[in-house]
């Protein structure tokens, strides 16, 4: 597709792609590491990357596996929103410092997540003493604290993960408006409008990062129909944004590929980047589920062919922009223990740090579609 190259074309990535010359990356490698998976993908022209913590990049054979297998970088928790501010006037940047350095050491560029969520948030926000705080002193609040994280780390994020999750169906447990808003305190305090408000902060703070919306299941059609429509709201206000993240929790037997496709092609129908921002497959069933009782051959094989089936849509159709994971092994990932501690091996390096069979499956995958 024409539209998404030129996309493609027009984001820092696309230059950031070409930081890592092979040799540096050869200089990167660990003795008998497998090969840059982040390495394959960039021949592919797919940045690929993984969510990363501070204190994974203290760990020496962390930071060089981190280094060597991935090429663009988000930070798990260190930059939401109850790390870095904890208090009223406080900032504490360490974390998401000592990310910005990694990534600016390794040329790696780095995605900023998030500014606005309804969880991990700063909650001292949502009060005032008591009493809930009020519209106007929340907006304040909120704009006050997009300026000072955006202006921090600006010039160091390429990218920031404005709001999150501001849209649900198919959730009764998760009360909605009419127009599938989430009722967040950020919702239910400012009005709807706080996204806009959220994403005209972040253009201010810095109009050379690109401003997304990131948010889990946007290949449920109705989820999907809503993110379009939010773009398109957006954009004839004359509100900047640039791109829609998906995070794309996967299991098992969800999500399914014509459903993801069908959301690619809606959301590249509003002209905006896409980036795969969290990307996992559970080897449970569903994402939250809990049957699996031992990581068995047959489950990672099934996975691995997810993760290229994945993969293989994603590349062919060029119209995602970059690729992260969300952990660097299956011993860094949230899904062992949420919603409870549970038997998981979710992404492509084993707790040992070795390729499983969907690392495989991925530089399959990545080869097919370098030139
Ligand atoms: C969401 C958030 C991420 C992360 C995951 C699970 O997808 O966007 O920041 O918290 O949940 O850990």
């Amino acid at each position: 597709m024409s539209l998404s190259r030129r996309q493609f074309a027009a984001t820092p990535l696309a230059l950031g792609l070409g930081g890592l010359s092979p040799l540096m990356s050869a200089a990167l490698a660990q003795d008998g590491a497998a090969p840059s998976l982040g390495g394959a993908f960039a021949a592919a022209r797919m940045p690929f990357g993984a969510a990363v913590t501070p204190m994974q990049l203290a760990d020496p054979k962390l930071a060089a596996h981190i280094a060597h297998h991935f090429r663009i970088l988000v930070a798990e928790n260190a930059m939401k929103p109850m790390h870095i501010s904890p208090r009223e006037g406080e900032y504490t940047f360490a974390g998401g410092d000592a990310i910005a350095d990694f990534a600016a050491k390794h040329r790696m560029p780095l995605r900023g997540h998030t500014l606005v969520w309804h969880q991990q948030a700063a909650r001292w926000m949502f009060k005032d003493g008591e009493a809930d705080v009020s519209r106007a002193k929340l907006i304040a609040r909120m704009e006050r604290y997009i300026a000072d994280v955006v202006g921090h780390f600006k010039g160091r994020v390429f990218a920031w993960d404005v709001v999150n999750e501001a849209i649900v169906y198919d959730e009764p447990e998760h009360a909605a408006d009419a127009n599938g808003f989430r009722l967040s305190p950020w919702r239910t305090i400012i009005g709807p409008e706080f996204i806009e408000i959220a994403f005209r902060a972040a253009a201010k703070a810095d109009p050379d990062a690109l401003l997304f919306y990131n948010d889990y299941e946007t290949q449920n059609p109705k989820k999907a129909a809503a993110i379009v429509q939010l773009v398109k709201d957006l954009k004839a206000r004359g509100v900047k944004i640039d791109g829609v993240g998906h995070q794309m929790h996967c299991a098992r037997i969800q999500p399914s590929l014509a459903d993801v496709e069908a959301a690619i092609d809606a959301v590249a129908s509003t002209g905006v980047i896409q980036h795969v921002t969290e990307l996992d497959f559970a080897i449970n069933d569903r994402v939250q589920g809990t049957a699996v009782t031992a990581v068995t051959p047959e489950l990672l094989a099934d996975q691995a062919e997810r993760y290229r089936s994945l993969m293989d849509l994603l590349l062919r159709k060029r119209m995602v922009s970059a690729t992260l994971v969300w952990g660097i092994s299956d011993a860094h990932s949230w899904l062992n223990g949420w919603p409870k501690p549970r038997v998981e091996a979710p992404l492509m390096f084993d707790r040992q740090l070795a390729p499983k069979p969907a690392y495989h499956a991925l530089m399959d995958v990545a080869r097919k579609y370098s030139a």
